[in-house]
């Protein structure tokens, strides 16, 4: 496949429905083709959010919601995976594991019945395809933020009888709707109130739905939400935005990995041989069940949606908004002249000014940057000390396998450097009017202040059946639990509630990684400051220089103890989760409840 034969996409603002006091948009996920490999080559079927109001605007990633501090943001996102004409639903485009405890609309099967297994061979599900939106970052109330289990189906009468058309917690989170903002959801629909009411940074949504969020995103659906103003943003203009002309100099750059079979259409693995037999590019064998697999690594990256783009940039500074998009990758981004050189050589440096959800006390210049899935870093590159001609490459230098923390080339192979150890290209031209935005040295950033002192600490922990407490259940499966002194305790999704912070309380948590991989932590309706980290009979160490803004994911490294101090400030059910999207999918989530 060639590379850097297709331009970037910067998505644009998805418009708007209706403004007000209120910013309202009405988006629906539509199946869709689209030209995601380079021209030439066949078309790809994703699944798109889109406004229902406006024609041509479903894509995969989603155009960018682009909200403002203290105004909300409201929107019905509805289920459109139904075929245009017939109207009759669509089945999944990805193999679905009915073994897992999953939305199962169909009921009955393995993983609503009994514990997680693996012996059991069910048929392939072909029902219709439950979604439900997550705002990542957001500070939402328990109705508007996409609780796995309030998943909804389409809205059509071909659905079979018998068929569950909405989650267990669809009724309660529309009845809470309806008491908070005195309207009901319609069918096929979930309606989220964003308030907005939190600095400004780098959020992101995507789907969320009970054990097959995996495959819901990899077949597209997410986006930016980006959130601008208010107390703890920087002056218009102080970082590079856009030119007169509207030429983008701030880039989001959604980026992710995939696997594509000859006719263009997504590849996701369907067997346990993906991790027996591991050793690059996947080859199935499809009549082996079950088909969860620990882990996903595809063999081709793309950003915003389409694979290895190429942008030009001016001679000037740019801000990358990054999101690490993939299911399970860990990246470590680099700036190269030479793309496939190992290790590489960093051709230019980025000032990281912004972690997940705000800016960072100072810009950190850095070399390497590196990006779990789920995070997002704010910097500024800056080309202007290139000749125009120049081509800059952004590299991956982060291994083809689950990441274990340490140096690429000493504590594990990096990335095919043909491959996936390519991102994308910048080729530098020539500068359109004067460079406006402040240079990285001289930048005072907003920072907002850091959650209050805890009130307690809760100590939990990240299992995988290879930490011995779970070797019964399946080979590699990951599991969150609790710590009952020195022991961990696993607990799966379904069991009760056992986080239960009291509502204005600031907690502790504590996360032990009982396992042999570093393990992406998310928490929802938080924003948490990174405390430190501790390897047993270690000193704590302080988080790295550039997690010392807002964060919501927080990297947790095998053998450690990674401490989060987050201020619970809205009662409800959440979750907290792996964004290693295949263990999330398997039982590495639970709820907890701000009571
Ligand atoms: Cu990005 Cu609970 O998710
Ligand atoms: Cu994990």
């Amino acid at each position: 496949m060639p590379k850097y034969a297709g331009s970037l996409l910067v998505p644009p603002p998805m418009p708007v429905t209706s403004a007000g006091a209120v910013d309202r948009y009405v988006i629906g996920v539509r199946q869709i083709r689209q030209q995601v490999l380079p021209r030439g080559l066949p078309s790809t079927t994703v699944w798109a959010y889109g406004s229902e109001t406006a024609a041509g605007t479903h894509n995969a990633p989603s155009l960018s919601i682009e909200a403002t501090a203290g105004r909300p943001v409201e929107v019905t996102w509805v289920n459109r995976l139904v075929n245009g004409t017939s109207g009759r639903y669509l089945p999944h485009l990805l193999p679905v594991d009915p073994t897992l405890h999953w939305a199962n609309p169909g009921g009955g099967v393995a993983g609503r019945d009994g514990p997680p297994s693996f012996t059991s061979t069910p048929g392939p599900y072909e029902g219709p395809v439950p979604i439900v939106v997550h705002l990542h970052g957001g500070h939402s109330d328990q109705e508007s933020d996409g609780y796995p289990e309030a998943w909804f189906l389409p809205d059509t009468r071909s659905i079979p009888d018998g068929y569950a058309r909405v989650g267990t917690h669809y009724d309660a989170m529309a009845a809470g709707w309806a008491q908070r903002h005195g309207a009901g959801w319609a069918p096929g629909t979930q309606r989220a109130h964003y308030g907005n009411d939190q600095p400004a940074g780098t959020l992101w949504f995507h789907d969320h739905t009970l054990g097959i969020t995996r495959l819901n995103v990899y077949a597209g659906p997410a986006g930016f939400f980006l959130l601008r103003g208010g107390a703890h943003d920087l002056e218009a203009g102080v970082l590079p935005h856009r030119g007169a002309d509207g030429t983008p100099y701030e880039l989001p750059l959604a980026i992710q990995d995939r696997a594509f079979r000859r006719d263009g259409s997504l590849f996701y693995p369907d067997t346990r041989a993906y991790f027996d037999e591991f050793a690059g590019p996947y080859v199935p064998h499809s009549d082996i069940a079950p088909i969860w697999n620990p882990e996903f690594f595809g063999n081709v990256m793309m950003v915003n949606g389409r694979t290895w783009p190429e942008h030009r940039v001016e001679r000037r500074r740019y801000r990358l908004r990054l999101l690490n998009g993939c299911n399970s990758r860990f990246l470590i981004l680099a700036m190269a002249t030479d793309a496939a050189a190992r290790p590489a050589s960093p051709a230019a440096q980025f000032w990281q000014v912004g972690a997940d959800l705000g800016f960072l006390p100072e810009p950190v210049p850095m070399q390497r940057l590196l990006l779990a899935p789920a995070e997002r870093a704010d910097v500024v590159v800056d080309f202007s000390g290139f000749p125009a001609g120049t081509r800059l490459f952004l590299i991956n230098e982060g291994p083809d396998e689950p990441f274990g923390g340490g140096e690429p080339g000493d504590a594990f192979e990096w990335a095919d450097p043909a491959t996936t150890g390519q991102v994308m290209s910048f080729t530098v031209v020539d500068r359109v009017g004067p460079e406006t935005s402040t240079s990285p040295e001289e930048l005072s950033l907003p920072a907002p202040p850091p959650p209050p002192p805890a009130v307690r600490t809760r100590a939990l922990a990240l299992l995988e059946a290879d930490s011995e407490v779970l070797a019964d259940v399946g080979p590699r499966a990951a599991f969150l639990g609790t710590m009952a002194g020195a022991e961990a305790v696993p607990l799966a999704w379904d069991e009760p509630v056992t986080e239960t912070p009291g509502l204005g309380d600031t907690e502790v948590w504590e996360l032990h990684n009982h396992t042999e991989d570093a393990h992406p932590i998310h928490v929802h309706l938080v924003q948490f400051a990174v405390v430190d980290r501790q390897a047993p009979g270690g000193e704590a160490r302080a988080p790295e220089p550039n997690e010392t803004g807002p964060k919501d994911t927080v990297i947790a490294y095998p053998g450690e103890v990674t401490r989060v101090r987050a201020h619970f400030d809205k009662p409800g059910l959440f979750v907290w989760h792996c964004h290693i999207l295949e263990h999330e999918d398997h039982e590495m989530m639970r709820p907890f409840r701000v009571e």
